[in-house]
């Protein structure tokens, strides 16, 4: 019973600020069953075994196993996608990623870097004249979400929308999630869905060069993405693109003013951005439990067995600061030689987008340690949003002495 609680407690909305006491105490249980029948598993060589086991689903109990899920239990509502088991996942995913990265479009999200450097820079010079800011909502929020936007040819002006829609996916994360998080889930995956069915038919019509004209018009050798599939897609893209890179921005700068020598050593040597993003991913994830899944058969793992049909969360977060597997694990070191960490999952289901956000957020934190002079907290720990899954400031004020001006 005392290592159930251990697990409502880190639920618990006051332990968001510091989780991670609590992690070290859910860690003595790698894998832990629940009252409610559900297993969480916190320790990294066993996650990292069950991210690769095919006996893992990530459909709802009753229809896992059976391929294509009808309705994601994350997404009711909406056409499955990338939450979605072998073989259709892999056909997919390889679909998706044939406009997204190597081999058939390598430049893809290194051509954005000019775009992404011209739409920080434009935000960062509205902080002229302020000496107060609020890098969640004057910086972190819109930088994802106009990115993500343009990727999929989002037209500028429906914006607006998408913000309003991602927070009720976003809560479908949250393990204590109940009916009225999934009533509010549907409404706005209704909404989204034909939204992005029109858009989808407009792109059909007259094809642009973003990824959802690519997805509706291509036949490659392996057939096309079916409607419903392009659309199960899109939302998920455009969600997951900017609920996870705001916390990891916000985080960031979070960290960076509580380690002020790494904050100056940035500024100073902006190359090392890359070895402080990935830290990050694994000191301050964004993304603190994946998604559930559950045991297609009886799974056994140290020392436990998780029965068939058995819902399983992943402490992600809990394993990333797991001594068993990093020395000296809660301390930000970006120097740290070993840079593998779970901030972006891992087997089949790794992060899509890793690319896109690691390139926002490293050219965001540069621009933001150089351009902002002598930047302090205001509070610490700041305000943090609900979702224990999901998890960043809902706020992070700073204050700081002007803004250096952008180079041309
Ligand atoms: C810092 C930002 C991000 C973090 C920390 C993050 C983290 C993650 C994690 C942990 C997973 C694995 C979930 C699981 O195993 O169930 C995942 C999957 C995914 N992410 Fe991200 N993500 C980020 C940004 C993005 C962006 C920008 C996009 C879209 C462009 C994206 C699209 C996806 C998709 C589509 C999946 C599902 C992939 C699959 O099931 O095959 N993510 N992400």
């Amino acid at each position: 019973m005392a290592e159930t609680s251990v697990f409502d407690q880190i639920l618990d909305y006051s332990r968001r600020p510091d989780p991670y006491p609590l992690y070290a105490e859910l860690r003595e249980t790698p894998v832990l069953r629940r009252e409610d029948g559900s297993y969480v598993v916190c320790t990294y060589r066993e996650i990292v075994a069950l991210l690769h086991d095919p006996r893992i689903s990530v459909g709802r109990p009753e229809e896992a196993g059976g391929g294509l899920p009808s309705a994601d239990e994350g997404l009711p509502g909406l056409p499955p996608g990338f939450r979605s088991d072998p073989p259709d996942h892999d056909r997919i995913r390889r679909l998706v990623m044939r406009h997204f990265g190597p081999p058939r479009t390598p430049g893809r999200v290194e051509g954005m870097r000019g775009e992404l450097t011209e739409i920080i820079t434009g935000l960062i010079d509205d902080f002229e004249g302020r000496n107060r800011v609020d890098i969640v909502d004057d910086f972190a929020y819109p930088l994802p979400v106009i990115v993500i936007c343009r990727l999929l040819g989002v037209p500028t002006e429906d914006e607006p929308r998408f913000r309003e829609w991602a927070p009720a996916f976003a809560e479908t994360l949250d393990p204590r999630a109940g009916d009225d998080v999934k009533r509010r889930h549907a409404a706005a995956a209704a909404e989204l869905g034909t939204y992005l069915n029109e858009l989808a038919d407009m792109r059909v019509r007259q094809p642009s060069d973003d990824l959802l004209s690519a997805l509706v018009t291509d036949d490659g050798a392996e057939g096309r993405l079916s409607r419903e599939e392009v659309l199960g897609t899109t939302s998920v893209l455009l969600i997951a693109g900017h609920e996870t890179t705001v916390n990891l921005i916000a985080n960031g700068m979070l960290t960076l003013l509580r380690h002020p020598a790494e904050l100056d050593r940035l500024r100073r040597e902006p190359d090392r951005v890359q070895s402080v993003v990935e830290e990050l991913l694994r000191y301050e994830p964004p993304v603190h439990m994946a998604p559930q899944r559950t045991a297609l058969a009886d799974i056994e793992i140290a020392g436990t067995t998780i029965p068939k049909g058995a819902h399983i969360t992943l402490a992600l977060a809990a394993a990333d600061r797991d001594p068993g597997r990093f020395v000296n694990p809660d301390r930000f070191d970006p120097d740290r030689e070993d840079k593998e960490h779970l901030g972006f999952g891992g087997g089949i289901h790794y992060c899509f987008g890793a690319p896109l956000a690691r390139l926002e957020t490293q050219l965001a934190l540069c621009e933001l340690t150089r351009r902002l002079e002598n930047p302090r907290l205001v509070t610490d720990p700041p305000p943090y949003r609900r979702n224990p899954a999901l998890r960043g400031p809902r706020h992070l004020l700073i204050e700081f002495d002007g803004i250096t001006r952008s180079p041309g």
